[in-house]
């Protein structure tokens, strides 16, 4: 069970810059589609579900984690006092249902660009929900950098 664990949590970790690769390409792609009025092309919807697949595969990778990792089982099994812990509070509840939520807007921007009227209403609805996971993304990762909850940049498997 435990290196199921330490080889999901390298995947996790590595797995990461492949979304936010993606997900940003996406987004300089749709907003120059967009500003040069170019139409919605195939290789656009390939890219949308691009994004999609490889933040789902992370989201899943994540919900095996939550189910597997020690620091989550901590804070299910000491909720009272571990919601004060900010490292497992941090995994327990703020990562999840943050990347939880990205992955809603995602969804909802995905959904939503498909019944768009015109080519430029569909990248505009891309570039508003895609930008706004983006944020979410960035802003519940944790970064090596970060003083609050530090994890390494790049693990070995
Ligand atoms: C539903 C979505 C997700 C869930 C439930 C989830 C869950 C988790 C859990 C439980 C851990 C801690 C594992 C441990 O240290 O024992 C973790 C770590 C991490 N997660 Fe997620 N995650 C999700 C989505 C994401 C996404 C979308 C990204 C980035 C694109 C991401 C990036 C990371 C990183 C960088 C770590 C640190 C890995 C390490 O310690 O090397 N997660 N995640």
């Amino acid at each position: 069970m435990t290196s199921i664990y330490a080889l999901i949590l390298a995947l996790h970790s590595t797995w990461r810059w492949i979304v936010l690769i993606i997900l940003i390409v996406s987004l300089l792609r749709f907003a120059y589609q967009k500003k040069k009025r170019l139409p919605f092309t195939p290789t656009d919807n390939f890219i949308k579900k691009a994004v999609i697949i490889a933040f789902y595969m992370q989201a899943l990778m994540g919900i095996i984690l939550y189910i597997l990792s020690p620091i989550t089982q901590y804070f299910l099994t000491h909720f009272k006092t571990a919601v004060h812990l900010r490292q497992i509070r941090f995994f327990g509840m703020e990562h999840s249902s943050m990347m939880i939520l990205a992955a809603i807007f995602l969804l909802i921007g995905s959904l939503k660009s498909k019944n768009a009227d015109t080519d430029d209403r569909r990248f505009k609805i891309l570039l508003i929900w895609f930008g706004l996971a983006l944020l979410i993304v960035l802003s519940s990762i944790p970064w090596e950098f970060s003083p609050l909850t530090s994890r390494p940049s790049f693990r070995s498997f």
